[in-house]
């Protein structure tokens, strides 16, 4: 009888499929079929595919691309951790803490992010490895004389050596401490929300970003006291929407477009463009959304979410209440816990095929596909207004677990780095649009 059941779901299974596979030319497949091999990162760097584009290497700092010595793959339940932290780090003061007592013993990373670029500071320019991220607006590095500084990469940046460098006055417009208390040049401290933070000197410098992209006068915190659970990254780059971003203070250049895109394991390469986006003529929009309460983020219109080109019961009016950001530092996908049900659900119906296998916290949808050779995943695609990303298998599992979660913390849905590999997504800040271009990096 079980059997006979088995085989009919299997025959139900088969039929499908072949029916999905059969569709007229040109119509949208249902099925992801891939070797099971290809979700894990290789054992060795693949570089950028038609590297012409003027742009800025972008890698993990996990996995054979990384530029540091610590590089293993943190473990599920380290990643598990890393988001709570993640939140925590985004979510600073309108949250308390969300760190769950059971993870707490895992050594984690902060929550900073976990992409990294090169970059030089100063003349002649000092190569300094920093966390790219869309969630903050300050970019720092420890500098010496160090106070308190954690250990990294290259040599701590020495800002006597560089001759373009200054401190800021107290009497610059640039200069947001208060002026009783600032003597002789401006300070910054910045707290993130996981516990970590920087203070020292607020200055200028060269930033050298790639050869063809130097910026003078770059504003950034010189920390000199550093702490938390930083390590190995010298520092970060902000490339919120705030007035001290990145982005904000090279509107002029680069008219406040920047772009990205996040390789599909940790042993290839993606990149970072300042500017216009290196495929614009493949590249759709949606509408940038703006929110009081978190001015540095970028909120995007999640209207709905489709499995096996099917889409879900959900009313956009789910996903509008609390409303969505793009983070390129938090790695699972935060939604709504109604969405995150019917996601899950339809997943798993499509899924039946294989055994699912017990978890905790974070993830509640792992399958054990050992035995697989290829494994046939449903499509999940998520619409936007305007747009629909059709997500690579990337974006849809990590560790053989469904790649999302229904924990939200203060409503807010988070769309996470897992599900962006291979697009190079495009921060038109000027015309308040978000884009995407498939196929950008692999
Ligand atoms: C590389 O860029 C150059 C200059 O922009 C262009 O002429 C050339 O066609 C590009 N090559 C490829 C393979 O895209
Ligand atoms: C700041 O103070 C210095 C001298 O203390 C003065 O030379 C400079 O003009 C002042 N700058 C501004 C913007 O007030
Ligand atoms: C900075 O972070 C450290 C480590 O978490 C903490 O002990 C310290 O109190 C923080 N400093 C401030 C001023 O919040
Ligand atoms: C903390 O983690 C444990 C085990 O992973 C889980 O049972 C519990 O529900 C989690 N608590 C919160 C508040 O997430
Ligand atoms: C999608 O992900 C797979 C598995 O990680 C990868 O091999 C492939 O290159 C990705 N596809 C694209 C278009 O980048």
């Amino acid at each position: 009888m079980a059997s006979a059941a088995l085989l009919t779901s299997s025959c139900v299974l088969f039929l499908l499929l072949s029916y999905r596979s059969h569709l007229a030319n040109g119509e949208v497949q249902s099925y992801h079929k891939v070797q099971r091999r290809s979700l894990n990162p290789g054992a060795v760097c693949s570089p950028l595919k038609g590297s012409n584009v003027t742009s800025i290497r972008l890698v993990s700092r996990y996995g054979p691309c990384s530029p540091f010595e610590t590089k293993e793959l943190p473990s599920p339940e380290q990643i598990l951790l890393k988001d709570q932290l993640r939140v925590n780090y985004l979510l600073k003061g309108v949250v308390k803490s969300q760190l769950n007592d059971s993870l707490a013993s895992i050594p984690a990373e902060f929550g900073g992010g976990e992409y990294v670029i090169t970059v030089g500071y100063g003349t002649p320019s000092r190569e300094q490895t920093v966390t790219m991220d869309t969630g903050s607006d300050l970019s720092w590095i420890q500098c010496k004389p160090c106070n308190k500084c954690y250990s990294q990469q290259e040599p701590i940046f020495d800002p006597s050596q560089s001759s373009s460098y200054a401190a800021i006055p107290c009497n610059s417009s640039e200069c947001s401490q208060p002026r009783g208390s600032c003597s002789s040049s401006c300070a910054y401290f910045i707290p993130y929300g996981d516990g970590s933070n920087s203070s020292g000197v607020y200055s200028y410098d060269r930033l050298t970003l790639s050869p063809n992209d130097v910026i003078e006068h770059f504003l950034f915190g010189c920390g000199t006291d550093n702490e938390g659970l930083f390590h190995d990254a010298a520092g970060l780059v902000g490339l919120g929407r705030g007035k001290q971003s990145l982005v904000s203070q090279t509107s002029q250049l680069y008219h406040s477009v920047f772009s990205y895109c996040l390789p599909s394991t940790s042993s290839n390469m993606g990149f970072l463009k300042l500017g216009e986006p290196s495929d614009a003529s493949n590249t759709v929009y949606t509408r940038m959304q703006t929110s009081s309460k978190y001015p540095s983020f970028y909120f995007v219109d999640l209207i709905g979410i489709s499995v096996a080109g099917e889409q879900l019961a959900i009313s956009p009016s789910v996903f509008r209440s609390g409303g969505t950001i793009l983070d390129s530092g938090t790695t699972i996908t935060r939604l709504p816990p109604s969405a995150y049900e019917a996601l899950r659900s339809a997943f798993r119906e499509h899924m039946s095929a294989y055994p699912l296998k017990p978890t905790n916290g974070l993830l509640d949808t792992c399958y054990d596909f050992s035995g697989y050779k290829t494994i046939t995943v449903p499509k999940v695609a998520l619409h936007f207004d305007g747009v629909t990303l059709d997500l690579n298998v990337s974006g849809i599992l990590r560790h053989d677990c469904l790649a999302f979660s229904g924990k939200q913390v203060d409503r807010l849905g988070i769309i996470g780095n897992v599900q962006q590999r291979t697009f190079e997504v495009v921060y038109d800040v000027g015309n308040e649009r978000i884009g995407f271009a498939p196929h950008a990096c692999s």
